[in-house]
């Protein structure tokens, strides 16, 4: 096990009608931006229970942070922020109004634009304080310093680090107005975050495979029942718990960790504006056989303790367990290759391109590089 410092300082608010909490959360006197996304919020019900608790604060309210949140879009807010001498934010909705937020909430100490901030992590002078209502279980974003921005003018995106939220409340009630793609997405998401700090190489902390087989288990087991019509209010908390667990720094103590599928998912999500859980679907198949060489234990540990497979041919098991991950995405209705998303080889020229000119080694091994990630694309084509 790798050495590790582990601080989380997130206070997570979790249960039924919890969001009337802001009201003693926030500390009095504060004057507020809340950020929001499209609007889903006013149609189930999550806005009118955030106005309420705000009943006492100042207040000023921003919409429109759109999934993959742009800069082009936050920049507004970064302007209202300086302007109205706003001194604390609260995001309400999903992972992109919560990065984008954190964007906002660094951007607005600082001089420079924000792309530069996004580029360039040494132009970082801390952040306003930034606390959460999350609506959308898959990302995180409530209780981690990530943020993953795009710029639409470039069609580009990169991660950003920020601070984490004050706190996160976690209503999971509000989940079930969410459409049944974004709750495929949501799982997805979850499962191969958990991959990322998993998907290795074996024997490096029992227990930190055991939590991550934990998350992987409870995801594949819930899944029918959330994609269902009949939603459960335990399946939902679960799912909703599941999602912030595997991405809070819990299941990464000690151990390496991957990413390499992400950040090729970014770019499909750069050049295509693909749903986040969506470009991992997609790309996942290819990096677990591109790169079986290096994670093949692991990958058979994962396909007996998560697949039941109990296949000896280590070949054939790797094989199968492939396919079992890849089946399980399009059991929850996701299209995981690219051609049947209508994206040909002329993407993958694009992003080898990039790759090339930033001159990327991505993977616990550093060992996913552009010749690699090319032929991780052509797998899933
Ligand atoms: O915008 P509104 O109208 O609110 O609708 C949203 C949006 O259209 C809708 N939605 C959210 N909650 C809902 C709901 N609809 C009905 N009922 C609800 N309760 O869902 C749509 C997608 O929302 P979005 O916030 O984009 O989804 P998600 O939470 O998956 O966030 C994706 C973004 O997070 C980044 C991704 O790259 C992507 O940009 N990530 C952030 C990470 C982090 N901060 O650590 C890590 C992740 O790996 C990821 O990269
Ligand atoms: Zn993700």
């Amino acid at each position: 096990m790798n050495n590790f410092i582990f601080h989380n300082p997130t206070k997570l608010i979790f249960g039924k009608d919890t969001i009337a909490n802001i009201s003693t959360e926030i500390p009095a006197g504060k004057k507020i931006l809340v950020t929001f996304g499209g609007g889903s919020v006013k149609r189930n019900g999550v806005y009118d229970q955030v106005t309420k608790a705000l009943e006492k604060f100042e207040y000023v309210e921003f919409w429109g942070i759109e999934p993959n949140p742009t800069v082009e879009t936050l920049r507004k807010a970064i302007s209202i922020v300086k302007s109205e001498n706003i001194d604390f934010i609260l995001a309400v909705g999903g992972g992109s109004v919560i990065d984008g937020s954190k964007l906002i909430a660094a951007a607005a100490l600082i001089e420079e634009d924000a792309w530069d901030l996004v580029r360039r992590p040494s132009l970082y002078k801390g952040v306003l304080p930034l606390a959460s209502v999350l609506t959308l279980p898959a990302t995180g974003s409530e209780m981690n310093r990530g943020a993953v921005i795009t710029n639409q003018n470039l069609k580009e995106k990169f991660a950003f680090y920020s601070a984490y939220p004050i706190f996160s409340i976690l209503d999971p009630q509000v989940t079930f107005s969410l459409p049944q793609f974004q709750i495929a997405c949501g799982l997805t998401d979850t499962f191969v975050h958990v991959l990322e700090q998993y998907l290795t190489t074996t024997d490096q902390s029992q227990l930190m495979d055991r939590w991550a087989e934990g998350i992987l288990s409870t995801i594949v087991e819930i899944a029918p029942r959330v994609c269902s019509k009949d939603l459960d209010y335990n399946d939902m908390a679960t799912f909703m718990l599941s999602a912030t667990m595997a991405l809070n720094g819990f299941i990464a103590m000690g151990v390496t960790q991957d990413w390499a599928t992400h950040m090729i998912g970014h770019e499909l999500s750069a050049l295509h504006n693909l749903t986040h859980g969506h470009t991992l679907a997609i790309v996942l198949k290819g990096t677990m056989w591109v790169m079986k060489e290096e994670k093949g234990d692991k990958i058979l540990q994962m396909g007996r303790r998560i697949w039941g497979i109990e296949e000896t041919d280590k070949e054939q098991a790797i094989r199968m367990t492939i396919e079992c991950t890849d089946g399980f995405f399009r059991s929850l209705g996701l299209k995981t290759r690219l051609s049947e998303n209508n994206i040909g080889a002329d993407t993958i020229d694009e992003i080898v391109k990039r790759f090339r000119e930033r001159d990327v080694h991505f993977g616990e091994n550093r060992s996913v590089d552009p010749e690699n990630t090319r032929k991780i694309l052509e797998y899933v084509m």
